[in-house]
């Protein structure tokens, strides 16, 4: 299965991301996870990448489209893969479409998980991560057993630098100006389905699985 997650920031594409791995068997490709490496290890794109998204705007798309193509090229990514955050804008699809033509691998399906304006400020500022294995909890929603570990392999949490009012209001204005027309260039090609990214995360996990099928 070869999917694309469509939604706003903080509308839970990385914790369902998460939960299709386990299931489908299938990697996750988060840009932003990429990206957030790259500017911990200080490598050079990391530092190109750092001066955007500190101030909530898009990376240049050439930097991302080349991290998209090298990844969905490797092995692990035969059985299909999840994109999260990828793309962003209609230029980023149009590429990916063209790639994935000359592959002879189209996308499947483009999952919307909807969620309301308000409620994505509260998940944004709330979120902690963990710097080990990326598993996110919530100091509002979904606490660690233990303040600052995390659950599944002890690692230290932390809290992104993107995610402080300001940058989130930046991130969620991009969304709107950028992103949000990806649902109309993706319902044209008649793959959309949505769920409500609303109430429990297993609840909504189990509407994300209905909406896939079974693989
Ligand atoms: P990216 O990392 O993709 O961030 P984002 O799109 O802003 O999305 P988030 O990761 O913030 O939200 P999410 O939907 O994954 O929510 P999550 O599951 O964590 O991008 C960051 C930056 O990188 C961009 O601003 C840009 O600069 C750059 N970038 C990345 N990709 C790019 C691209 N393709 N082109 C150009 N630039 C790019 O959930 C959020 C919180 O809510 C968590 O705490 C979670 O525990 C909680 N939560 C989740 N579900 C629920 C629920 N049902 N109830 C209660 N709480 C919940
Ligand atoms: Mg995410
Ligand atoms: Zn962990």
């Amino acid at each position: 299965m070869r999917l694309v997650l469509l939604g706003a920031p903080g509308a839970g594409k990385g914790t369902q991301a998460k939960k299709l791995i386990e299931t489908y068997g299938i990697p996750q490709i988060s840009t932003g996870d990429i990206l957030r490496k790259a500017v911990a290890d200080g490598t050079p794109l990391g530092k190109e990448a750092k001066s955007y998204m500190d101030k909530g705007e898009l990376v240049p798309d050439s930097v991302v489209i080349g991290l998209v193509k090298e990844r969905i090229a490797q092995d692990d990514c035969k059985k299909g893969y999840i994109l999260d955050g990828f793309p962003r804008n209609t230029a980023q699809a149009e590429v990916l479409d063209k790639v994935l033509a000359e592959m002879g691998a189209p996308l499947d399906t483009a999952l919307s998980v909807d969620v309301e304006k308000d409620v994505l400020m509260k998940r944004l500022t709330g979120r902690r991560t963990c710097r080990k294995c990326q598993q996110m909890y919530n100091i509002y929603f979904s606490l660690p057993k233990k303040e600052g570990v995390c659950d599944k392999c002890g690692g230290e949490l932390f809290q992104r630098d993107d995610d402080k009012e300001e940058t989130i209001k930046k991130r969620l204005d991009v969304y709107d100006a950028q992103t949000a027309p990806l649902m109309e260039y993706y319902k044209k090609k008649g793959i959309v389905k949505s769920v409500m990214g609303l109430g429990d995360i297993n609840e909504i996990f189990s509407k994300v699985c209905a909406a896939l099928g079974k693989k």
